[in-house]
C-alpha cells in the first residue's frame, strides 16, 4: 500500500506568540474545513509548542518539534528531550536537519541516537538526509544519501516511528529544486535501501524537502516514492502551505 502523503511544515527559528499562533489557527481551521488527501504536520519553534497544541486540539493537524536531545533528562543546559516534547503534545520530531548538521556539527551517529531517543519518548522521528551541491556535482549524491541513511536511521526503525526526508542541501531555501528524474532516482534508491533493511520498508514515508512551494508541489508529489513534503519557507504563509496540502491528490 502506498503510504499516505504527509505535508510537514518546518518553521525553523520563526514565529512569535501572536502571529505564530495565528498561523497555527489558520492552518488548523482550513485543514478542518477541507477534505485534504494528506496528513498535515506543523513543526513550530519549541517556544510555541504547548500553546499550539491547544490551538490544534480537536483537529487532524499533528504537532512536531525540530530537534531533541539524546537523553531523557539531565544536565544539558538549553536542550530539550523527546520526553519533554511528548509532554508538550508533540507526536513528531525532526532530527538531523542539514542546518543542525551544519550549525551544530551533528554527525550521523548523533542523529541516529536522536532518532532512538525519539522512539524511546514515543515520537515519530523525521530523519533528514541530503547531499551538498559539491557532492552532487562530484556525482556522489546517491553514495552520500545511502551512507547517511544507513548511519542515521536506527535498527529499531519502522514505518510508524520513522519518516525519511530527502533534502538536498543546495535546494533548501534557495528556490532551486532537483529535476523530477533526479528526485525519483534518490527516492527510488532510498526505497530500495529501506526495503532491504526493514520488513516494512515499503511503507516508510519518504518526504522530499527543499524549496517546495505552491507552484511545484503537485509535480513533486507525483514523483514515484515521494510520499510527502518537508516545507520550510512556504510553511510560514497559511495560503501557500494550504495550497501545498491541496496538491496531494
Ligand atoms: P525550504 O526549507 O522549503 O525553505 O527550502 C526546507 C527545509 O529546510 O526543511
Amino acid at each position: 500500500m502506498t503510504p499516505r502523503i504527509l505535508i510537514a511544515g518546518n518553521w525553523k527559528m520563526n514565529g512569535l506568540g501572536g502571529d505564530g499562533l495565528a498561523l497555527v489557527r489558520a492552518v488548523a481551521q482550513s485543514v478542518s474545513a477541507e477534505a485534504l488527501k494528506c496528513d498535515v504536520l506543523i513543526c513550530p519553534p519549541a517556544t510555541l509548542l504547548r500553546e499550539a497544541k491547544g490551538v490544534i486540539a480537536g483537529t487532524s493537524v499533528a504537532l512536531g518539534a525540530q530537534d531533541c536531545h539524546t537523553d531523557a533528562k539531565g544536565a544539558h543546559t538549553g536542550d530539550i528531550s523527546a520526553e519533554m516534547l511528548k509532554d508538550c503534545g508533540c507526536g513528531f520530531v525532526i532530527v538531523g536537519h542539514s542546518e543542525r548538521r551544519t550549525d551544530h556539527g551533528e554527525t550521523d551517529a548523533q542523529v541516529r541516537a536522536k532518532a532512538e531517543a525519539a522512539r524511546r519518548g514515543g515520537l515519530t522521528a523525521i530523519v533528514c538526509i541530503g547531499e551538498t551541491l559539491q557532492q552532487r556535482d562530484a556525482g556522489q549524491a546517491i553514495a552520500v544519501v545511502t551512507r547517511q541513511l544507513a548511519s542515521s536511521v536506527p535498527d529499531g526503525a519502522n514505518a510508524a516511528n520513522t519518516v525519511i526526508a530527502y533534502e538536498p542541501v543546495w535546494a533548501i531555501g534557495t528556490g532551486r529544486t532537483p529535476t523530477n528524474p533526479e528526485i525519483a532516482e534518490v527516492h527510488g534508491r532510498i526505497r530500495v535501501e529501506l526495503t532491504t533493511r526493514f520488513r516494512d520498508g515499503a511503507e516508510f514515508r519518504i518526504l522530499y524537502g527543499g524549496s517546495v512551494n505552491a507552484k511545484n508541489a503537485a509535480e513533486i508529489l507525483r514523483v514515484e516514492h515521494v510520499n510527502g513534503g518537508l516545507v520550510g519557507g512556504a510553511s510560514l504563509d497559511a495560503q501557500s502551505f494550504l495550497a501545498i496540502c491541496r496538491s496531494a491528490v
